[in-house]
């Protein structure tokens, strides 16, 4: 059999390999506690749930628009209008089964063989791989000190077949959140270069410090945003498969084609829960409050270990430490962490990054007290902190 060259390619995802063999040693009685998840750890609220079942019992279980119902497409814009300051309305807005997905045909939309795709790294490798996909180069633009935004690098990065630039801030595998100077200067670059700038702000609730700064929302950026959010991780719905996309009419126009030639239109009854999500009834705060207490708990607790290097991070639920004074690569690191009975993440699995792993703190507390413990007696019989 002769696969597609597409297919070929194609890499599969660092994140998904370490579930894959978590799994096959929980599965043989060994105790793992996993801090390599990207999904919060919490139950959907009550409210949401509620809303999908009163949909499943009135019968709303049949196809949708493919752009999604117009209910949530206006909720949808509504909170892009008041919360990020997106110039939108409902006919800029696409419901997606899930973020992923969204990112998927914006860039199966605009990037063509050849064409070239900005991505500050560290990065989450789905775009990669969605570039590589659709046939387009990656750019990778290292991070700087502290995961700050490399705009001079940025800048340099652009060529005439630049199509693309990304953006993802709270950051996944950094937890980085971008200032409002590095994302104007994103902004003025893509104005300037006629660049389109893909925004993923999936973790845009989850910030401890500051406030959440759409690119989208720098005038005269309309036409050059595409900004890219979902349900899973701020209320905790990564099941229920669903996101949506924002972006100028065209745009909107090719992806909803996409969307109806693949997908149809995301599951019924998970847009009337998503409606419900967005109401201010939703407890988000609470989730937010105890992440924030968990990230103060890990990063103190690592810190103590010495061998973790790391600014603590604004957003999202990871950290990205440097591990490189062990001596190991982070690939080694984690084996060890493993065999000791945690499991998280190499930094290559986010690029050029061999001197990291991610630590995702979305576990309940008492399972990060025992995963500190397992670490320290880990690193102890190597003889390394
Ligand atoms: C940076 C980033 N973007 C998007 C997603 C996808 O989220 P969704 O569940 O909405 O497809 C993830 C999931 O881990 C993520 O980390």
């Amino acid at each position: 059999m002769t696969f597609s060259r597409r297919i070929t390619n194609l890499k599969e995802s660092g994140t998904l390999k370490v579930l894959d063999k978590v799994k096959e040693l929980q599965s043989r009685g060994v105790s793992i506690i996993q801090l390599d998840v990207g999904e919060p750890d919490f139950k959907t609220p009550d409210n949401i749930i509620r809303a999908a079942e009163v949909a499943l019992k009135a019968g709303f279980t049949h196809y949708t628009p493919s752009a999604g119902i117009p209910e949530l497409r206006e909720a949808i814009a509504n909170k892009l209008r008041s919360e990020n300051g997106l110039e939108v309305k409902k006919e800029n807005v696409v419901i997606t089964p899930g973020s992923k997905q969204a990112l998927f045909y914006a860039i199966m939309a605009l990037v063509d063989e050849g064409d070239e795709v900005i991505i500050p790294t560290p990065a989450w490798t789905s775009y990669v791989e969605m570039v590589t996909v659709a046939g387009g180069l990656v750019k990778p633009v290292p991070s700087g000190n502290g995961f700050r935004l490399n705009v001079e690098g940025i800048k340099e990065a652009v060529t005439k077949r630049t199509k693309l630039m990304l953006v993802n801030s709270p950051n996944n595998p950094t937890g980085y959140v971008a200032s409002r100077a590095e994302l104007k200067a994103v902004a003025d670059i893509a104005m300037e270069g006629r660049i389109h700038v893909l925004s993923d702000e999936i973790y845009e609730k989850l910030l401890y410090e500051g406030s959440h700064i759409s690119v989208g929302s720098f005038p005269g950026m309309d036409d050059y945003a595409i900004t890219v959010n979902g349900f899973s991780k701020a209320y905790a719905m990564t099941g229920w498969r669903l996101g949506y996309i924002a972006a100028s009419r065209p745009i909107i126009s090719a992806v909803n084609k996409l969307q109806q030639h693949s997908a149809s239109c995301p599951a019924s009854f998970a847009q009337k829960a998503g409606v419900e999500a967005l109401k201010p009834e939703t407890p988000v705060k609470p989730m937010v409050e105890e992440f924030k207490r968990r990230q103060d708990y890990i990063c103190d607790a690592l810190k103590k270990l010495r061998l973790f290097r790391f600014e603590k991070p604004a957003g999202a639920f990871y950290i990205f430490p440097d591990i490189s004074d062990s001596g190991m690569e982070g690939a080694r690191f984690c084996e060890v962490l493993l065999e000791g009975g945690v499991s998280t993440t190499p930094g290559d699995a986010f690029g050029d990054h061999q001197g990291n792993i991610r630590i995702s703190y979305a576990n309940s507390m008492e399972n990060l007290k025992e995963a500190v413990s397992r670490i320290a007696r880990a690193l102890d019989s190597l003889g390394r902190h």
